[in-house]
């Protein structure tokens, strides 16, 4: 494949990327979050702007450099999440959602720091439903716009990834297998990416970077020829 910013094969188009994982405050110091490093999302950015692409990365609580060539905006929680992912893509070609999103967030934020002296025991945590930001994008696609999910799966990873290609609405699903020492701050990632049309794309544990090319091989192929 052609490489360099001039002539490589996502020239002229806007890629958006989402990598990290959000936080949902509690209170002023403490947070719900999830182990997502941002290094698969950092990758696709990196590979994205190596191939030509512009590349905005919507990127939550990572600690990584920022990816040359990519515009860079910083997002905690889910909700700002949503903003900015739904505001870059009003004009995107693609849009690979690599974030871990947290599927609940605490339904009231106390506005000062739970302190354990404060009453009997400690008191539960109330929580509920953020916005699915995929399905969003799927329902919201601009014609031509290639939407790509990612899914963390610890059991029937096949199954459930078919399930929820279909329930998001996506063109492709990256279907990774989880655990404690699987993926999670790992350099190397296995996947196996389900295409809407009934495809199905094997790729072998390996570099986050090449799993990042394979995505963008699928995105570009189903990217329409650019406007002469
Ligand atoms: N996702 C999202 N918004 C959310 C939750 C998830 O955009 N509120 C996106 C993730 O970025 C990922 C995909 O949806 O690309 C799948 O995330 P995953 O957690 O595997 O799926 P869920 O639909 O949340 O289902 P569950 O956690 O119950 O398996
Ligand atoms: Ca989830």
């Amino acid at each position: 494949l052609a490489r360099g910013t001039a002539g490589g094969d996502l020239a002229g188009r806007h890629v958006v990327v989402s990598a990290g994982g959000t936080r949902e405050p509690i209170d002023p110091v403490r947070f719900i979050g999830n182990r997502s490093s941002g290094l698969q999302g950092y990758a696709l950015a990196r590979t994205a702007a190596a191939r030509g692409a512009r590349v905005t990365l919507v990127s939550a609580n990572v600690s990584l450099p920022d990816p040359a060539g990519t515009r860079v905006v910083p997002v905690g929680s889910a909700e700002e999440m949503r903003k900015a992912v739904l505001e870059a893509a009003a004009d995107a070609d693609a849009v690979v959602m690599a974030a871990a999103v947290a599927d609940f967030r605490p339904a009231d934020y106390r506005g000062s720091k739970i302190k354990k002296s404060e009453g009997t025991g400690p008191e539960p945590i109330a929580l509920v439903k953020n916005a699915d930001i995929l399905a969003e994008l799927g329902q919201r696609r601009r014609a031509g716009q290639v939407i790509v999910g990612f899914a963390a799966e610890t059991d029937d990873v096949l199954a459930n990834g078919r399930a929820k290609l279909a329930r998001k609405g996506s063109d492709l699903l990256v279907v990774n297998e989880v655990g404690e020492h699987l993926t999670f701050g790992r350099p190397d990632n296995a996947a196996v990416i389900l295409g809407a049309d009934g495809s199905r794309t094997d790729v072998a544990r390996g570099a986050k970077e090449a799993l990042a090319d394979t995505v963008w091989d699928l995105v570009a192929a189903r990217l329409e020829p650019p406007a002469p």
